[in-house]
């Protein structure tokens, strides 16, 4: 099914800041995958990273796309699932913390919370943001833009770091595995 792909819809600026985010969930998505099949130094570290980018950008990215989004979300299926699947990963954060204390972390829970991560931002960046921007009037995403905006500001981006460009505010990219 690779043949033929619909064209990437050029991210709406009151989202980048959203997608923006992304970038920080794959790095740690693809981190723990790649623990996974390594030994428990690496599963151990890529918890303990992934904690830490949970506790001060992954959970408040969640919580601003549920505050900022689920009523620009035009269809029932959509906010369920965004809904659904942030719960989901949260419980996993939850699990995780448990499970970094073993003596060998759970290659399997390891696997599977990066993969969970990546799939729910990729569904975020190919299918439901696009949503959003095409359905939300032009005053609703102005008011986002205000409010993303200041999200923006809230997140300490290490300049030159995660800064660079993720290639997902385009929507150019999100084939990439980048990290
Ligand atoms: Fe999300
Ligand atoms: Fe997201």
């Amino acid at each position: 099914m690779s043949g033929h792909e619909t064209p990437p819809i050029v991210r709406h600026d009151a989202l980048v800041p959203l997608s923006r985010d992304h970038y920080v969930g794959l790095v740690h998505a693809h981190r723990l995958m790649k623990a996974a099949s390594k030994d428990r130094v690496a599963r151990h570290k890529a918890l303990a990273d992934f904690l830490e980018a949970w506790r001060t950008e992954i959970e408040p990215h969640f919580r601003d796309e549920e505050r900022l989004l689920i009523h620009l979300i035009a269809g029932e299926n959509d906010r369920r699932r965004l809904l659904d699947e942030h719960a989901a990963i949260e419980r996993a954060a939850k699990e995780a913390v448990i499970k970094r204390r073993a003596v060998d972390p759970d290659p399997d829970f390891v696997e599977r919370l990066g993969r969970d991560l990546e799939q729910h931002i990729r569904w975020e960046e190919r299918v439901l943001f696009n949503h959003v921007q095409e359905s939300a009037s032009e005053r609703q995403l102005k008011d986002l833009a205000v409010a993303t905006e200041q999200v923006e500001l809230t997140r300490n981006r290490g300049r030159g770091g995660c800064e660079t460009d993720p290639g997902l505010s385009t929507g150019t990219g999100a084939n990439d595995d980048r990290a």
